[in-house]
């Protein structure tokens, strides 16, 4: 398969990317500001790339701000000043592969493909929306087979009682882009917690040379941080990777069709509301279940290609 993705690494970004370079062609990333800021999200994406042995891979950096709020929302009580902390990665003085914003840049890159890739969205969903809003067009919906995004729930939230990061981050583009009617697929919290990873496991990385010690370092900081948080646990969830799973393995997890608004305002902010049918809401697809067993072997499946092949 081949996909686009757009993050903000980002612990459980940096475990996504590695997991989607092994199991697919990763032909391009944007990167947008959420767990830190816009600078660094990009930053970190270049050193990933360089750990996971894909310097090559074009990275564009895009929206710093959501598309309303005047105040961005971050999460560096979670994955550190950084957004990478647990390892003392390089610097690698990243190029941009564009000058154009990253909206401009997936147009771009779409009118050069000659089949329908897909796109997942481990951030806040600034960009999306950004690039929706410009070139909803038949010529760009023809080469967008889905959108699968991380965010939302149905149940819960991690930001307030009901609203998770992504979309409180940015409620306006998670609005427009449920909204869009665009073949979006959210995968929300309810599901991406259902597969914990056992912290245990995490001595498996040990086999794993470099990418396994970054990995090991980035994901014991997000153990400890969740401890910290009072969230205390012997897993850890690794959200976004949930996300890429369901892009290539939609038939592991249940789905239902359900009209969404997000609550773009006040005390619900960034809440997910199931709208009646009839309010004229395309319908998105929810992922309601995954098989956890499945993921879970997925998952050490694709890092342990990190063994063989560096
Ligand atoms: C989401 O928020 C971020 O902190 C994670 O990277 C993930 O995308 C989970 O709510
Ligand atoms: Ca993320």
């Amino acid at each position: 398969m081949r996909w686009y993705l757009d993050m903000d690494p980002g612990i459980d970004d940096a475990v996504a990317l590695a997991v989607a370079l092994n199991r697919g062609d990763v032909a391009g990333i944007t990167t947008v500001a959420g767990n830190v800021d816009g600078e660094k999200t990009f930053r970190n994406a270049g050193r990933l790339l360089k750990v996971f042995g894909r310097p090559e891979v074009p990275v564009v950096p895009g929206a710093r701000r959501p598309l309303f709020l005047a105040v961005p929302t971050y999460a560096e009580h979670v994955h550190g000043p950084s957004g990478l902390e647990g390892y003392p990665l390089a610097e690698e003085g990243l190029q941009a592969a564009s000058d154009l914003p990253a909206w401009q840049w997936m147009a771009e890159c779409l009118r050069n493909e000659d089949q329908p890739v897909d796109w997942v969205a481990t951030g806040p969903l600034t960009n999306v929306a950004r690039f929706l809003g410009a070139y909803d067009d038949d010529r760009y919906r023809a080469r967008v087979r889905t959108i699968t995004v991380m965010g939302g729930s149905l149940c819960g939230g991690n930001v307030t009682d009901t609203a998770e990061f992504n979309f409180y981050a940015d409620p306006d583009a998670a609005d427009f882009v449920l909204g869009s009617g665009w073949p979006v697929r959210m995968v929300g919290l309810d599901v991406t917690m259902r597969p914990g990873l056992p912290i245990s496991d995490l001595t498996k990385l040990g086999e794993m040379g470099t990418v396994g010690a970054v990995l090991a370092g980035l994901m014991g900081y997000y153990a400890e941080a969740i401890v910290r948080l009072g969230e205390a646990s012997d897993q850890i969830y690794l959200h976004d990777v949930v996300a890429v799973a369901a892009t290539a393995h939609p038939e592991k997890f249940t789905w239902k069709q359900v009209p969404l608004q997000i609550v773009r305002e006040g005390e619900l902010r960034g809440t997910v509301v199931e709208v009646l049918h009839g309010e004229r809401r395309p319908l998105v697809d929810v992922a309601v279940d995954v098989d956890s067993q499945w993921f879970l072997r997925w998952v050490w499946e694709s890092l342990g290609a990190y063994q063989v092949k560096r």
